[in-house]
This record gives structure tokens, sequence and C-alpha cells, in this order.
């Protein structure tokens, strides 16, 4: 995205990212999960948060749901307003992982382009996880019973029935939410984050 002003000065910090991931054993990144509307985001994004946790690491998740009540509560669900609330997360996750944060955002996410732009946003921290459970998977399990809502024309623009959803053209990590259990989505994850997250050895 272009600066508006000309007149911004960026002042770089005095603690690099090597001080702070020395410190807490660990890197930072954004682990971006996307998938269609029930298809284990929230779910897996928040066991992974506690099992994480637990393991001592940083980690803090940014959920579609409880960000569109605040930071982003101005915005609906068209095609504009979905490309702002990912650029705002996008933005705000890609500072969480400056400061060391595994950040696990859970959002739809459905347009290429818009996750692209929150990869650059976190530089070469951005980790594109696809939850690539079917719509038909996602629309039997339906937790919220909004695709019910949305077939019945009660919800518009909703995605996988009345907006689109892009599958990612090159994530780093699949997980089949469709055919495997949330354990063995939430094992995959941890492995992944193990291995991408570790520091380099000395
Ligand atoms: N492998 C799996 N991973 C995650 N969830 C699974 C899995 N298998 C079954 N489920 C079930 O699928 C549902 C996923 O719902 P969840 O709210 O996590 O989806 P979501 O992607 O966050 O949806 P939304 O976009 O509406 O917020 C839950 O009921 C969960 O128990
Ligand atoms: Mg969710």
């Amino acid at each position: 995205m272009s600066i508006k002003s000309q007149n911004i000065v960026e002042i770089e910090h005095r603690v690099s990212d090597q001080d702070r991931w020395q410190r807490q054993g660990h890197k930072g990144g954004v682990l971006w999960m996307t998938g269609l509307p029930g298809s284990g985001k929230s779910t897996l994004a928040f066991e992974l948060e506690r099992s994480l946790f637990a393991k001592g690491r940083q980690v803090f998740v940014m959920d579609g749901d409880n960000l569109r009540h605040g930071l982003n509560s101005d915005l609906g669900f068209s095609p504009q307003d979905r490309a702002e609330n990912i650029r705002r997360v996008g933005e705000v996750a890609g500072l969480y992982a400056s400061a060391g944060m595994i950040t696990v955002t859970a959002f739809i996410s459905p347009y290429q382009a818009a996750r692209d732009a929150a990869r650059a946003a976190a530089k070469d921290r951005f980790h594109e996880v696809y939850l690539s459970a079917s719509l038909d998977v996602c629309e039997g399990r339906d937790p919220k019973g909004h695709y019910k809502k949305a077939r019945s024309g009660e919800i518009p623009d909703f995605t996988g029935v009345s907006a689109p959803y892009e599958s990612p053209e090159a994530p780093e990590l699949v997980v089949n939410t469709g055919v495997l259990s949330v354990e063995e989505s939430l094992a995959l994850l941890e492995d992944y984050v193990a291995k991408a997250f570790a520091l380099e050895a000395e």
C-alpha cells in the first residue's frame, strides 16, 4: 500500500529480531489460516494457542469474529470491506510478528490478492495454512447455522454460497480438515510450528 504523506521517516528499533528471538527461544511470525466458513480455523487456532502457550511459546490468536467487534467494527462483507478487513489484520499481524509473537490468524480471507498483501506486510515471516475441507463438508457441519441462513437468503455475500472463495495458490501447509480429526490436524500444525519457528542452530 502506498503512503499518503510525503513526510514520514521510518525509525529503526534498537532491539533486533534476533535479540527478541534469543530471549524467548523461538522466532516470531504469522501463521495465516484460511478456509471456508466452518473449515476449522477458529477451532484449530485456539487449540494451537493453548498448546503452544503451555510449551512456553509467545503466541496470540487473532480471530475474524473477535476483531469485527473492535478494530474492524466499521466494516461489512462487501469485497471492498473484506479487503480492508484483511489489510488491517495483515498489518497488525505483521506488527505482532515483529514483536516476536507466533501470531495465529483465523480469517476466511477468501481473496488471494488480500492474502498476498498480508504476506507482504509480514515479509518473510508469513506462513499460509489452507484448511481444505470441501464446501460439502463445511456446509454439512455448519457449526453456526450460517450456511442454512445463507441458502435461505438471510445472510448475503456468504463465502462459498453467494460470495467466492479462492483456494490458496501456494500455501506453506495444507491441512485437510474435511478428513482429519481435530487432534490429527492439531498435530500437523504443532509439527509445522516446531520446525518453522525454531531458532537456527548456532
Ligand atoms: N479437523 C478438524 N479441524 C477443525 N475443526 C473440525 C475438524 N473436524 C471437525 N471439525 C469441526 O468443524 C467445525 C469448525 O468450526 P469453526 O468455527 O472452527 O470454523 P471456522 O473456520 O472458524 O468458521 P468461520 O469462518 O465461520 O469462523 C467445528 O464444529 C469443529 O468441531
Ligand atoms: Mg471462526
